[in-house]
């Protein structure tokens, strides 16, 4: 899969990650009975979750997790819950038991370390204690951030944990988040941006691994673009 693909415009973009995220969820399903997919929150996955839940063949063998949460209440407006119970949820019939949702309820803390737990449960790993997530899409912040894994978090250097608590540097600050071990460890990983203020951060996450882009560390990501968000990459 090529690493950088750059859409006309966010619709485009949607389209062909919501169309990734499917035919990797069915890819799974048919090698292994079923398919774990971390989702991205914050606004830009919106429409692809619109656009996904109507594509699903059998939602009844997709588990799907959260890459990051705010540890605010599910029905909150800021919510990642939220964000895909009004859009992927509301396009397919996907049953309780298959969203794994962040047990935000408990603070967090407990949050993280409920959340780590649920992960080694449900998802089989590759040796060390590291469960493989067939597919993470994720986002990306102006500054560069991943998940809520933001440029200088002590989270970026932890190893031995698959979720964490952090406080994000902009609102809302408490949330929990996948390490790095659990983003790189996916057989797949999508970052999706679009928009003109995603333009210097995907210049900067082309550059070269850098600590300082948290994007840029997830290895073999494929980054679904738009043109305003490509404007700084030479062609
Ligand atoms: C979150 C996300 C976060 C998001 C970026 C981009 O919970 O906020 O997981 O990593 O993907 O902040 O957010 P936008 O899509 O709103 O630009």
């Amino acid at each position: 899969m090529a690493r950088l693909t750059v859409h006309t415009d966010a619709e485009e973009a949607a389209l062909d990650a919501a169309r990734r995220i499917e035919r990797a969820a069915r890819a799974a399903q048919a090698a292994r009975g079923r398919a774990h997919v971390s989702l991205a929150g914050g606004s830009t996955p919106r429409r692809t979750y619109e656009l996904l839940g109507p594509m699903l063949v059998d939602p009844g063998a997709v588990h799907w997790w959260f890459g990051d949460e705010r540890v605010v209440p599910h029905d909150h407006e800021d919510s990642n819950y939220r964000l895909v119970a009004d859009s992927l949820l509301a396009g397919a019939a996907i049953s309780d038991e298959l969203v794994h949702g962040v047990p935000t309820e408990l603070g967090a803390h407990d949050a993280a370390s409920a959340y780590a737990r649920e992960l080694l449960r449900e998802i089989a790993g590759n040796g060390p204690g590291v469960p493989v997530l067939d597919l993470a899409l994720l986002g990306m912040g102006e500054d560069g951030h991943t998940a809520s894994l933001f440029p200088g978090d002590p989270a970026l250097q932890i190893t031995d944990r698959l979720c964490v608590p952090v406080r994000a540097p902009k609102p809302p600050s408490d949330r929990i988040t996948m390490t790095l071990p659990v983003l790189r460890a996916a057989r797949r990983a999508i970052i999706l941006a679009t928009g003109p203020g995603k333009a210097e951060a995907l210049r900067a996450v082309l550059a070269g691994p850098d600590p300082a882009v948290p994007a840029g560390l997830i290895g073999n990501a494929e980054l679904i673009v738009d043109a305003a968000a490509a404007q700084l990459v030479s062609a």
